[in-house]
């Protein structure tokens, strides 16, 4: 068991350009708000040095796949050692937009073996709680990265590279991984999240009993309002009524 794994919540938010990962971040992120728990919210690439010359390859010119690989991961290296481990280790919980699924998928499309990949960033990088992967079409994708943001696709949006990616991002299926039609409406993908988180990872690590609520009605850590989870849910928005318990 990992030292943060007792209190600390990873979550990566995932998908192809025009998912919709980042208002859904965001909304978790204002759902989590008025709750006193510590929350993160990053994303990757980040705006280290790294992140930076691959926002620059977006514009001017992919780097060779082996190049742009490597960016990726010390990218990700200096994020995981700067920010997401420290937050994990106070107990925080921690938000991403974007994580190692992102290599796996669009550095898969581009030929690099799956696999090897994957079992190479789950053996550096800690694996996130839960992936919530929104799933749209490419063409909804670009059509929102145009519309909605006035915005020109760029290097990594051309909808032949989206749509490998996307055919990988679909074959994830992990315990950990939830897969969200991201062409619901907003608000209906942010209760489909919230709701998962809740009964999911948040229950996991904080409900009062070791083993896992099954009746919060009848239990006497909610009644005495010493249950964490419980106490933590009344204080999410919309929560209450989402949670199935
Ligand atoms: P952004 O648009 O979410 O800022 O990300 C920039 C691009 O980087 C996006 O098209 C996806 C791509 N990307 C990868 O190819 N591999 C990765 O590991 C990550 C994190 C992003």
């Amino acid at each position: 068991m990992s030292e943060f794994a007792q209190r600390g919540i990873l979550i990566a938010v995932e998908g192809i350009d025009g998912a919709g990962k980042t208002t859904q971040v965001r909304m978790l992120v204002n759902a989590l708000h008025d709750t006193g728990e510590s929350v993160t919210a990053s994303k990757e690439p980040t705006n280290g040095q790294w992140g930076s010359i691959l926002r620059q390859s977006a514009t001017t010119g992919r780097l060779p796949l082996e190049q742009e690989l490597e960016a990726f991961i010390n990218d990700r290296q200096e994020h995981v050692d700067g920010l997401i481990l420290p937050a994990l280790k106070s107990g925080g919980i921690v938000i991403l937009d974007r994580y190692f699924y992102s290599t796996i998928a669009y550095q898969g499309a581009r030929g690099a073996n799956v696999k090897t990949v994957w079992a190479e960033m789950v053996k550096r990088f800690p694996l996130p709680d839960v992936v919530f992967l929104l799933d749209v079409d490419p063409i909804i994708g670009i059509h929102r990265i145009a519309n909605d943001r006035g915005e020109k696709p760029n290097h990594f949006e051309d909808r032949a590279n989206l749509s490998q990616a996307r055919t990988i991002f679909e074959a994830m299926h992990e315990e950990n991984i939830h897969h969200l039609n991201g062409a619901l409406p907003i608000d209906a993908i942010h209760d489909q999240i919230l709701e998962f988180f809740v009964d999911g990872p948040l229950k996991a690590k904080r409900c009062a009993k070791d083993y896992g609520c099954t009746d919060s009605y009848h239990c006497m850590f909610a009644q005495s309002n010493t249950c964490e989870w419980n106490n933590l849910r009344a204080r999410i928005p919309h929560a209450h009524a989402l949670s199935s318990y």
